[in-house]
């Protein structure tokens, strides 16, 4: 065949091949498949002017540039030109936000280009090889070899691609990711947030080898509509589940095995997905007090793919939210996804166990993951100890909600962050955002949001964080909002936004839904150590008085309340807070300060729930 027709049809097929690449063919469960990981040292190139990827004339270069930093900078003579390179000791770690690495990258916004090279793994001849990134914020584009894989927009879900068989070298191939964490007025998030815009590949990185046919995604849980009660009476439980291979097939069975419970099934299937049902009885169902696990096994030609599974409902009935039947009440507390000891990015088992054990000294039993997804390490670990999670998209306060490009990038993460985690049990409610303005085109987005999370997982309360007028001594919750939801969750700062704590003895609330009501937030600032008289704005004394007013004002609460989940666990990073003493870029809303120090109002808040766990156990 003419070279230059076989290297025109290879970039078309690797072309096609990015297409359908596309995000949809996401990856479950990666820690329980065959791979090997790319965490760790890598090599960078800042680019702030975006070289790499646009020639002089601001035209994307060609593929086979030379001077594109997803070449390798081959030098054949000395008298060769060569102006970019990776090398010693511009290096970098992965996962890992940029800018807790180097000074020079506390505020950077723009690229860096990452490059790595790594040996092709053992495959047999029937495997093929992807490569899965848990994250990276915000834009990544990926090439080996220099060709390129895709492109993933959305700072805080996973992506994979399959790399063609023929592109893999034995030795040395050449990995670049190009990471740009600039923020826009048409993505999600938008411009303006309250946390740090930490970029970079900031989570796990894997090469997966998985068989030729294989289950990309799937899905098991109690039937949700069964009734709990008479299941639980006659220990026997309904179960639905579904299948999607990454590609169909004539004819072929997937076995599903639960040992446990003396499942083994064997359902027929053709094409690429399947959607089915069975009983099993006995189950010890998932809750915060009892989190048990499941080993369940699914097979494929030979394939075993396992995962440990919690089985519980949760639903809601007039202004109660009801777990496996029984009332529950969320004693929660909202967190970011940052270890402020390091001022990074949390990226870890580690970290996840340092932040999940917090919140059980908290005696919660509930956290919001706020603003966005977080790493798995945080749902795996809260599936194992027994925290309920409220996760979210960062749909967060001005989004472009006339844009039906932002809508399509709004529901794109939306269902990425939903296949990612529909498997834990720990997981109850799914946010569609937080603190969206009120407007006609706002309620019909998110609407539509609703809508789509609640026909992919219907195993799930689904909400959205909505404001209040804390000024008007009567605290009315009508946002339009409400009417979808199936919970009506808000924030509110009456004593820290509006007037002062002893003010909440006027509110006066009231909510136009019948629905169970959720405090999605709720908290006062304070510098960790700073004393003084509690009428004292920045004193602990001040954080602890605003939180015993909150609780002797939800003490009065309509009887739809159901829980809160203060602002916030840990003072977190923000450019948005800015007073020389009290903040120097912390947001000091934390119960525990960026030392680990345990703030006054902890103790407060902690007491509160150690009676209403009594109250509800
Ligand atoms: C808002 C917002 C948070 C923010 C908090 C605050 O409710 O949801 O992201 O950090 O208030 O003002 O501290």
């Amino acid at each position: 065949m003419n070279p230059k027709f076989e290297y025109l049809l290879f970039s078309i097929l690797i072309c096609f091949s990015w297409i359908l690449n596309a995000q949809e063919n996401l990856i479950i469960n990666t820690d329980n498949r065959k791979g090997i990981s790319l965490n760790g040292t890598w090599h960078y190139i800042v680019d702030p002017y975006e070289t790499g990827f646009f020639n002089y004339r601001w035209k994307e270069r060609n593929e086979d540039d030379p001077e594109a930093y997803w070449n390798r900078p081959i030098v054949k003579k000395i008298s060769d030109r060569k102006e970019h390179g990776y090398a010693d000791p511009y290096t970098i770690q992965v996962p890992g936000d940029w800018n807790s690495q180097d000074d020079i990258f506390k505020y950077y916004e723009g690229t860096v280009w990452y490059q790595r090279e790594f040996d092709a793994p053992r495959v047999e001849k029937d495997e093929t090889v992807y490569l899965y990134f848990g994250a990276a914020n915000y834009e990544a584009h990926i090439y080996l070899n220099g060709k390129k894989l895709g492109r993933h927009k959305g700072g805080f879900t996973p992506f994979n691609f399959k790399i063609p068989s023929d592109l893999l070298q034995e030795k040395d191939n050449f990995l670049v990711v190009k990471v740009d964490n600039k923020r826009h007025a048409d993505e999600i998030p938008t411009v303006n947030t309250d946390w740090w815009n930490f970029g970079g590949i900031t989570r796990d990185v894997k090469l997966l080898i998985l068989p030729d046919a294989f289950i990309r995604q799937y899905s098991l849980q109690l039937e949700q509509k069964q009734d709990i009660i008479a299941a639980k009476e006659k220990k026997m439980f309904s179960l639905e589940g579904s299948i999607i291979l990454n590609k169909p097939l004539n004819s072929s069975e997937v076995v599903l095995e639960i040992p446990e419970l003396n499942v083994s099934k064997k359902f027929p299937i053709k094409g690429d997905s399947l959607h089915f049902n069975l009983k099993a009885k006995n189950i010890e169902l998932w809750s915060p007090e009892n989190p048990k696990l499941y080993e369940v096994v699914f097979k494929l030609k030979g394939e075993k793919l396992r995962d440990k599974i919690g089985f519980r409902k949760i639903e809601t009935s007039g202004k109660d939210i009801l777990l496996n039947g029984e009332k529950l009440f969320l004693r929660g507390i909202s967190i970011h996804e940052e270890i402020p000891l390091e001022v990074r990015r949390a990226k870890n088992r580690a970290d996840a166990q340092q932040l999940l054990g917090w919140a059980k000294d908290l005696n919660a039993n509930m956290v919001r993951l706020a603003h966005y997804p977080h790493n798995e390490h945080m749902t795996k670990l809260a599936d194992s100890i027994g925290m309920l999670v409220w996760s979210e998209i960062p749909v967060y306060w001005t989004i472009d909600f006339e844009n039906p490009e932002v809508y399509k990038k709004a529901k794109k993460q939306l269902k990425e962050m939903i296949i990612r985690d529909r498997n834990k049990a720990s997981v109850i409610i799914w946010s569609v955002g937080n603190e969206t303005p009120v407007s006609e085109v706002r309620t019909k987005f998110m609407r539509n949001l609703i809508k789509s999370a609640k026909s992919t997982d219907n195993s799930r309360l689904v909400s959205a964080a909505l404001e209040v007028g804390y000024n008007r001594n009567k605290n009315y919750v009508d946002d339009p909002l409400g009417e979808y939801t199936d919970i009506v969750s808000v924030n509110e700062y009456l004593g820290w936004y509006g007037d002062l704590p002893h003010a909440k003895e006027n509110s006066n609330w009231a909510l136009a839904y019948n629905k169970p009501l959720f405090f999605s937030e709720t908290g006062a600032g304070a510098k960790g150590g700073f004393h003084g008289k509690k009428e004292q704005r920045w004193t602990e004394e001040f954080q602890a008085w605003y939180f015993e007013e909150t609780i002797d004002m939800m003490e009065g609460m309509p009887d739809n309340y159901t829980g809160m989940s203060p602002w916030i666990l840990v003072d977190f990073r923000s450019p948005r807070r800015n007073h020389p003493v009290y903040q120097e870029g912390w947001n000091r809303k934390g119960l525990i300060d960026n030392n680990g120090n345990k703030k006054e109002a902890f103790y407060v808040l902690q007491e509160y729930y150690k009676k209403m766990k009594k109250k509800y156990d």
